[in-house]
Parts: C-alpha cells; structure tokens; sequence
C-alpha cells in the first residue's frame, strides 16, 4: 500500500484526478469505479476543469459505482445516481449508456449477480476510487461484512445514517438499507485509489495504514490484500498515524 501525504482537501482531489486523467490517457477505453461522497466532489471537479482545459476524453471509458441507497428514485437529488450526473456525467463527454450504478429498487440475489457479472464482462475495473467510512466501511460494506462477498444489500448502521443525514431533510429520511459492490467486488479491480480528508477520518486513517491483515470487523483492511492500493489523504486525516 503505497500511502501519499498532502497538505490539505484541495490536493488531495489534485492528485486523485491526475491518477485518474493518467488511467484514462493510458487506457482510453478504461473502466472506471467510482465513489459518492463529500470527499471525492472536489476529484470530480478537478476531472471536469481537466476535461474542459485539456481534453480529456471520456467518449470510450464505461463507469460502475461502488453503491446506491435502497428504494431510491434515481431521480431524487440525494440518490447517488443524481450525485453522479451532477458531479461529473453531465459536464464530460461520457456517453450516456456507458455509466453504471446498482439497481436501487431490484433488491434481488439476481440482480447483484448481474452487477458483477456485468463488471466482469467489461473485463473489470482498472482504477476504482474509494473513499472511507469513519468505521472503516468502503463502499457500504459495514463492519461484520464477509470480506469475499459480491454485490449485495446491506442494513446501513447508525453511525452511516448519521453520517450520511446531512445531505437529507432528517435522520428519518435516510435509507435504511442500500446496495453495494462487495468488498470481494471491490478487490477484483487492478488498481484502487483511496482517498481521505479531515480530522473525522483521522482514526480510519490511522487503522488501515497500521492494518497488517484483512479483518472483518474494519472492512477497510481487505485492502491490506490487494497488491496496487493508493491512499492519498491529507494532514487531518493522517493526525493519527
Ligand atoms: C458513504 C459512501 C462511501 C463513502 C463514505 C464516506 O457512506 N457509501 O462510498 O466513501 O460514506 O463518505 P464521505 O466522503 O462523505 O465522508
């Protein structure tokens, strides 16, 4: 695990999307994952001034996302779908029919097996983008979770929800549940880039770095397994090392 200090937010999301813009530069047609969240919005910024200034292409890339919440409408402005268009799909020349996120209302076993399926026929992820949770959880593979599952539905703990109820009216408002790549999903991908950003990860921060086996209790140690992880985080969220 190769771990990259930056001072703060601003060069983190940099240094994410010049990974990125470098996969895709190398690799026109990539297949990329991609994350939600507070933390990679400034990275989706950054992608889009870069695609605006330089041309970056993303005409012959495809993009899975890690997670949806359970039974929300794609059109509902805090549904990851939305999160997505507005971030990023509406403002680079990725066509339409080459992004991909979970199923937020066929909560079937079938259906997360076509998610990986689908995965794995695109011939898997090249770079998938990670941010963490303040438990550890990535994507939303919360602690307990089988560190080799697939695609599945999850129950969001409390702290998720109330981590996540800031971008909702109310705690109430917050999915119960939702649908996430597995951390067995997750690890099928060549390479993962992993980002992080203030003092309330600083804890995460520190667990993964000092991690020295997977362990399901922390989901984030299943990266301790992979052989091309990068962890760019900034002087907040690297306090604790
Ligand atoms: C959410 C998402 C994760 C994300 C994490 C951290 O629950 N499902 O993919 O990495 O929480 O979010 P944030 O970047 O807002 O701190």
């Amino acid at each position: 695990m190769q771990v990259i200090a930056v001072k703060d937010k601003n060069e983190m999301s940099r240094k994410a999307a010049e990974l990125i813009i470098e996969t895709v530069r190398q690799k026109p047609n990539a297949v990329l994952g991609l994350a939600t969240g507070g933390t990679p919005e400034g990275t989706y910024r950054e992608l889009v001034a870069d695609h605006r200034q330089n041309g970056t292409s993303y005409q012959q890339v495809t993009t899975v996302n890690l997670d949806e919440y359970a039974g929300i409408d794609p059109k509902d402005p805090n549904s990851y779908h939305a999160y997505m268009a507005s971030h990023f799909f509406n403002h680079v020349d990725l066509p339409e029919n080459q992004s991909y996120l979970p199923n937020s209302f066929d909560l079937s076993e079938k259906e997360s097996k076509r998610y990986d399926d689908l995965i794995a026929s695109l011939g898997g992820v090249d770079l998938q983008l990670l941010g963490i949770g303040r438990n550890g959880h990535i994507g939303f593979n919360e602690p307990g979770t089988p560190l080799t599952i697939g695609t599945h539905i999850v129950q969001l703990t409390d702290s998720t929800r109330k981590a996540n109820a800031r971008y909702f009216g109310s705690l109430s408002e917050v999915p119960e549940r939702a649908v996430t790549m597995g951390i067995g999903t997750i690890l099928k991908s060549k390479r993962i880039l992993l980002i992080a950003s203030g003092e309330e990860k600083a804890e995460a921060v520190s667990k993964l770095v000092h991690a020295s086996r997977p362990d399901s209790s922390f989901p984030a140690s299943a990266l301790t397994a992979h052989p091309d992880v990068t962890v760019i985080a900034d002087e907040p969220a690297l306090s604790l090392i």
